[in-house]
């Protein structure tokens, strides 16, 4: 059977990074509060000259090089965002123009924090029904532009950034040892639009709208459906978390994830954090991890590694593959 492979990734981070103490003279908090609540120590937010396709873009040539590709080896590229350049077009389109690609086909894909996740298991069906043989999936975010910078119990935790992967299709046994993803499990269910949402858009104010969160909301069932999606995946794949060298969660918040792999009895030191260095940065929070953890020599080729994440809407996902 079609294995949608792993060829190789890269990563995007705005110039400017800014620390806990910087929010101290911007809202009532501190870096004690931030830290001890969510782990997170810095993000980097980006300049006026830094978007969502800037940052995309650059991840992408990132993980072109490291597959040893160009943007002509590409077929489709498929960008998770909910920060895009513009309302339309498409900004995995400007994406593939400033790759100088003309030949192919690009889209976004709108998951919000879990967008990577689904965009993963999106590009895996492409290239397993044939109509794709490279692809390059890219998470890429601006959230500091939705930011309400007034409001402490949002504004602290997000950042900016982009992560990439270029998978390529590759002839597999069908077996839990062929490399490339294995399984996938995605959900999602709108009865809790209220808890995590943007409070503008198009069709409703004509504005982009600021993020709104009801954080312990969100806690409470991060969890349940985290574990709930790994489960299934586990199942589809017919393994345990014994099996698993590395997990890669979506970085919001590190009590979340250090819970979750308690609950799935996945050990402390297969568990990849980066919420420290970059925030929540929704779609490109999976991404920029496997880059941080590949570039440190843990995710190496043949490694069993679990992707998760969950977000607005609520959507949430797993994806399981052999790097
Ligand atoms: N600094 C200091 N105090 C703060 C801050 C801050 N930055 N933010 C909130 N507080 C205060 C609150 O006002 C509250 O004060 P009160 O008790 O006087 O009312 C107190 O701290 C506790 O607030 P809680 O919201 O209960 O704090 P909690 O321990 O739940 O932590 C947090 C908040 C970090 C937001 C947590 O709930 C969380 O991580 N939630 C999940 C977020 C998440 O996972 N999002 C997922 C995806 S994001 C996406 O899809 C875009």
């Amino acid at each position: 059977m079609i294995r949608s492979v792993v060829r190789g990734n890269g990563a995007a981070l705005p110039r400017r990074i800014m620390k806990n103490a910087d929010f101290e003279g911007m809202v009532e908090t501190s870096d004690e509060w931030i830290v001890q609540r969510t782990g997170i120590r810095q993000r980097h937010v980006a300049a006026d000259d830094e978007t969502t396709a800037s940052l995309g873009e650059a991840a992408a040539r990132a993980a072109l090089d490291s597959a040893g590709m160009t943007p002509a080896d590409i077929d489709l590229i498929i960008l998770a965002t909910s920060t895009p350049n513009n309302t339309f077009p498409a900004t995995a389109v400007e994406i593939q123009n400033r790759l100088g690609m003309h030949h192919g086909f690009a889209f976004d894909m709108q998951a919000v924090c879990s967008g990577f996740v689904y965009a993963v298991a999106t590009a895996d069906l492409y290239i397993r029904g044939g109509l794709a043989k490279r692809v390059l999936v890219i998470g890429s975010e601006t959230f500091s532009r939705i930011l309400d910078w007034s409001d402490r119990s949002t504004c602290v935790l997000f950042g900016d950034g982009a992560g990439a992967l270029v998978l390529e299709a590759e002839d597999g046994a069908g077996a839990i040892t062929d490399r490339g993803v294995l399984a996938a499990s995605l959900r999602s269910d709108g009865v809790h639009k209220d808890k995590l949402f943007v409070d503008g858009g198009p069709s409703t104010t004509g504005t982009v709208g600021h993020l709104r969160m009801e954080g312990r909301e969100v806690f409470k069932h991060a969890v349940g459906m985290i574990t709930d999606v790994i489960e299934a995946t586990f199942g589809e794949a017919g393994i345990t978390a014994e099996d698993l060298d590395w997990f890669v969660p979506h970085q919001a918040n590190k009590r979340i994830i250090d819970a979750s792999a308690k609950k799935l009895g996945i050990a402390e030191e297969k568990v990849v954090v980066t919420v420290d260095l970059h925030g929540n940065t929704s779609a490109a929070s999976v991404p920029l991890a496997l880059s941080v953890a590949v570039a440190d020599g843990r995710i190496k080729k043949g490694d069993l590694v679990l992707l998760e994440a969950m977000g607005g809407g609520f959507t949430w996902g797993a994806v399981l593959l052999r790097w």
